[in-house]
């Protein structure tokens, strides 16, 4: 009946918020036999697999399935411990301020108080346009999987010749610290321009803060844990392809899945989906920009990695990838901020093949390129409340500015 109204009313109905209550997190010791044990309840869904982390593997515990993990745990000798007792709680107090704080503001609505929506951050961006327009250019580099613009904002002092670095966030849905952080870091170097290093004022950045745009809004509005993209998939049930699985490089290797059920599914074949599409053709389309770094910015397990991700194999660079990556957390350390662990990606995380930080590597020849996991290390995971944006977006931009100045030199 309800349906029958909205339709004579013109409006569907929307669809519900999906509940997390009653599921639960639980970091397991990292043994040799964990991950096998994990995968399995995975595919049971009894769990999903969360992270890795310094100190074990987090995975959230479906409602109704707690009684039966902790005995497969034990069975194996496993330790574990809840770190989180009910996710929909976790949920409910992590963006308190949401939609407040605006009354009286000029010019835009994105704050780093709360977690904002995509027209929040896509407005932002126009409007540093606006206000910096020998600084900042918009443009829409290409389209999501359902229609949405794809939105990159240049920064430039304009002069010829200069080094770039391309930073993306968002890629993740579900990771909203992400694109809170690279806004942060874009209005920081764009209002205090003139006290920034030289280094970051030496190149030209493209930024990209949200990659994934249908995941965040999904993410935003109606499933918190969601992950990938909104595309269809060959299977009926499930939607959405790892846009961190879907890269020219190294593609459905280790650490990627073929399952369009899968939080990894890699998709159908390599830079299947829009997104990934959308930047690959802006490289093509920008033969003379001279790119020296590749940044992508996920949640969570405080890293900074470099490649590779999926090839066991070290970089012929990897002590200079690595120096770098120290010093970043070295600074970070110094200026207060959180311990960040520093290594090849898959050796120091886990595999993943077909991430946009290999293809940079691998495929563009571009020599610094990053990935870093942001806070927390699991506490609150994925559900990082906001008044963390602040000093974590803080800590991002101190290792942003480490790159630049070994990009620079
Ligand atoms: N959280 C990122 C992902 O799953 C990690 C990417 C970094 N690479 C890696 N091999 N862990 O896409
Ligand atoms: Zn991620």
């Amino acid at each position: 009946i309800a349906y029958l109204v909205c339709l004579v009313v013109g409006q569907v109905p929307s669809p519900k918020r999906i509940t997390y209550e009653g599921n639960q997190v639980w970091k397991i010791a990292n043994k040799t036999t964990t991950l096998k044990v994990l995968k399995s309840l995975e595919q049971d869904k009894r769990l999903t697999i969360w992270g890795l982390t310094p100190d074990g593997v987090d995975a959230m515990i479906h409602a109704g399935a707690v009684d039966q993990v902790r005995e497969k745990l034990l069975e194996n000798n496993l330790e574990y411990k809840v770190s989180m007792e009910d996710v929909q709680k976790a949920i409910d107090e992590e963006n308190p301020k949401a939609g407040q704080d605006l009354e009286g503001r000029k010019g835009f609505r994105l704050t780093w108080n709360y977690y904002h929506n995509l027209d929040d951050i896509y407005d932002f961006l126009h409007y540093l346009e606006h206000t910096y327009p020998k600084l900042c250019t918009v443009r829409t580099i290409g389209g999501s999987a359902e229609g949405r613009p794809i939105k990159l904002l240049k920064i430039s002092n304009g002069r010829k010749g200069n080094r770039a670095v391309f930073v993306e966030g968002g890629i993740h849905a579900r990771e909203w610290i992400s694109p809170a952080t690279v806004t942060y870091i874009i209005y920081q170097f764009v209002s205090g321009y003139n006290k920034e290093t030289s280094s970051m004022r030496g190149l030209d950045w493209y930024v990209v803060p949200v990659l994934n745009p249908d995941g965040y809004l999904y993410s935003y509005n109606i499933d918190r844990m969601w992950r990938k993209n909104r595309s269809v998939t060959k299977s009926k049930e499930c939607l959405g392809v790892d846009l961190n699985r879907n890269w020219g490089y190294d593609w459905g290797k280790n650490g990627s899945s073929e399952d369009p059920c899968h939080n990894s599914y890699g998709g159908r074949k390599p830079f299947s989906e829009p997104e990934t599409t959308s930047v690959a053709r802006f490289f093509l389309d920008n033969p003379d920009i001279d790119w020296r770094g590749y940044v992508s910015i996920h949640s969570y397990g405080q890293y900074i990695v470099y490649p590779w991700g999926s090839p066991n194999a070290v970089l012929d660079d990897n002590a200079e990838l690595n120096k770098v990556a120290k010093e970043a957390a070295v600074n970070i350390v110094s200026a207060g901020g959180e311990t960040y662990t520093v290594g090849p990606a898959g050796l120091t995380i886990y595999p993943a093949a077909g991430i946009s930080m290999d293809w940079a590597k691998g495929s563009q020849a571009i020599k610094y390129a990053y990935t870093i996991e942001l806070r927390d290390t699991g506490r609150y995971a994925f559900l990082l409340p906001a008044k963390y944006i602040k000093p974590t977006a803080e800590e991002a931009l101190i290792a942003v500015r480490t790159i630049a100045k070994a990009v620079a030199s």
